[in-house]
This record gives structure tokens, C-alpha cells and sequence, in this order.
């Protein structure tokens, strides 16, 4: 069985505070995106799990998030199930678009198909969690409003339609590096309820308004000035990094803007894309 494994932006990211198991509690607002890798998904008999992946550099082992996604689901259903994983990987990885977890997010809602499992999305978003916090969002899909450490999940109206230019820079940035970061900094903290009110209203104005990310306070990403440059003289409706970077993205309403934006910034960095606004995953 195959399904499409979709990237995400965060549109808002703030950090709450730090918890005492280390993970800092989150208040984001995700959006679906059209770019994504493709996972197939074949039972075996010998119980293995196995990974295969057309792009060289992602790990095809017991890293994977694929194959931590398939070990906790046959843990939890307690069956001794076997499977080939095959990844087609077009999201790129440490980039901040969720490429891994999208990635497991796909692979459980698979297994929950060919494994008739039946169960329901709290429950994949339960063992998703283990895997990673961007796991259960990318479960649920579209726009979100995601809190906690990521798994707390809740539906908001669907963003409007637009196009979205991805711009990955080259330089990727470790994760667990940004938030030690971000805890060692005074950080300006943007407007989580205007924000929330403007995303309950589908006021698309008011979210391009009250949109942030605190990462953007901490992670040093050179590109990133020039980039939102670029993205703001072709009518970018909002241009901001996305999770932990160095991904920048741009909305546009217009096709042709964010093309015309999408050719110019690559001078500047390789890794670009068009994509658009999604709703519905899976
Ligand atoms: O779960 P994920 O793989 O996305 O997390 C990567 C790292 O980011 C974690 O190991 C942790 O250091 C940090 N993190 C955090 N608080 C979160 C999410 C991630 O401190 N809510």
C-alpha cells in the first residue's frame, strides 16, 4: 500500500517554557503543504523491518523514523509483524518542514490499513509522539493548532488556498541545538491568542499580521534576509522560516508571483519548490 507523506510550514511557533523532561512546551500553528515523499509500504513474513530509499544520505536503518513508526505500532497492537518500507524522498531532511515525520506519520496510518487495526487518529498521534513531536500533526494534517511538546491537536479552519515557495538554504540546523539556544536568550515572545483569534476567524490578513516564529530570534540562517526580500518585491502574502530552520517560506495568492520569486532566489540557494496549501492528507 502506498501513501503520500506530506512537509509542513509552521505559519506560528512560540516557546511556552521548558519542562522538566528537557522538551519545551510549544504553541504552533501548522499548515499542510503540497511537497512530498512517497511511502509503500509491503508486509513480510520473517518479521524484519526493512527500509529502502532512493535519495543516498538518509539512513536506512533503526534511525529511521519510518522504522521506529512501524516498531511502536507493532509493539502496541502487539503483533509480530514484518514489513519492506520504501521511501521516495522529495522533502528535504533537517530543513524544518517535517520531512521525517511525515515520513512516520504515513507509515502508521498504513499499517493501521493493511494491519486492520482500526485505531483512531488519538492513537497513531499517541505512538506517533514517541517517534517525534511533528509526527501527530502530520497525522492530522492541514491547519493546526499544535501545543505541548506537539501532541495536544486541534483542527482550525483551513488556511486560504495558496501557493507556497520553499526556500532551503544550504546549511542544515540541528534541532536539540536551536532550542538550547533559544532557552539561553531573552526572546521576544508574538501574540499567541491575536494570533489563534485571526486563525478561528479565517482572517487571512490578521494571520499574515500576527504570524511569527521565535526560531528566527535565535538561529542564524544568512540567506534568510535577501530571501524574504526576494519573496516580499513578488507579493509574498507572508515570508517566514519554518520549525527550527533554515527552510524560508513565502505565501503567495498568485501563481505567477510565486514562480517569478521562486527562479530569482534560486541564485541563491539550489533547493526550491512551489508548492501549495493542503487540506486534506490522507
Ligand atoms: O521530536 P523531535 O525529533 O522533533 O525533536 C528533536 C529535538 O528537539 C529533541 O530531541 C529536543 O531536544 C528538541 N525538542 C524540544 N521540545 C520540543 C520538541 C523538540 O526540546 N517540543
Amino acid at each position: 500500500m502506498t501513501a503520500n507523506a506530506y512537509a509542513k510550514i509552521n505559519i506560528f511557533l512560540d516557546i511556552l517554557g521548558k519542562l522538566d523532561n528537557g522538551y519545551h512546551s510549544l504553541f504552533m500553528v501548522m499548515q499542510s503543504v503540497s511537497l512530498r515523499d512517497k511511502i509503500t509500504v509491503i508486509k513480510r513474513d520473517d518479521g524484519k523491518i526493512l527500509i529502502e530509499c532512493d535519495t543516498p544520505g538518509v539512513p536506512c536503518n533503526e534511525k529511521n523514523t519510518a522504522y521506529k513508526a512501524a516498531k511502536y505500532f507493532f509493539e502496541e497492537a502487539k503483533i509480530k509483524g514484518g514489513v519492506t518500507i520504501s521511501i521516495e524522498k522529495n522533502i528535504p531532511h533537517e530543513a524544518g518542514l517535517a520531512g521525517g515525520s511525515a515520513d512516520a506519520a504515513a507509515v502508521l496510518k498504513i499499517l493501521n490499513e493493511i494491519y486492520e487495526t482500526n485505531f483512531s487518529d488519538e492513537k497513531l498521534c499517541q505512538i506517533g509522539l514517541k517517534v517525534g513531536s511533528d509526527v501527530p500533526f502530520c497525522i492530522v494534517g492541514g491547519t493546526c493548532l499544535c501545543q505541548n511538546t506537539g501532541g495536544v491537536i486541534s483542527k482550525l479552519p483551513p488556511l486560504k488556498e495558496c501557493f507556497v515557495v520553499l526556500a532551503k538554504p544550504e546549511k542544515g540546523v540541528s534541532t536539540p541545538q536551536a532550542y538550547a539556544d533559544a532557552d539561553s536568550a531573552y526572546i521576544y515572545h508574538p501574540d499567541c491568542l491575536r494570533m489563534l483569534d485571526c486563525c478561528e476567524k479565517g482572517d487571512f490578513e490578521g494571520i499574515c499580521k500576527y504570524a511569527g516564529n521565535v526560531f528566527e530570534q535565535v538561529v542564524e540562517v544568512p540567506e534568510r534576509v535577501e530571501i524574504k526580500k526576494i519573496m516580499g518585491e513578488n507579493n509574498c502574502s507572508l515570508c517566514q522560516m519554518s520549525g527550527s530552520g533554515p527552510t524560508v517560506f513565502g505565501l503567495f495568492e498568485k501563481e505567477e508571483d510565486a514562480n517569478s520569486a521562486a527562479e530569482k532566489i534560486k541564485n541563491i540557494c539550489k533547493d526550491v519548490y512551489v508548492s501549495k496549501t493542503i487540506d486534506k492528507i490522507f
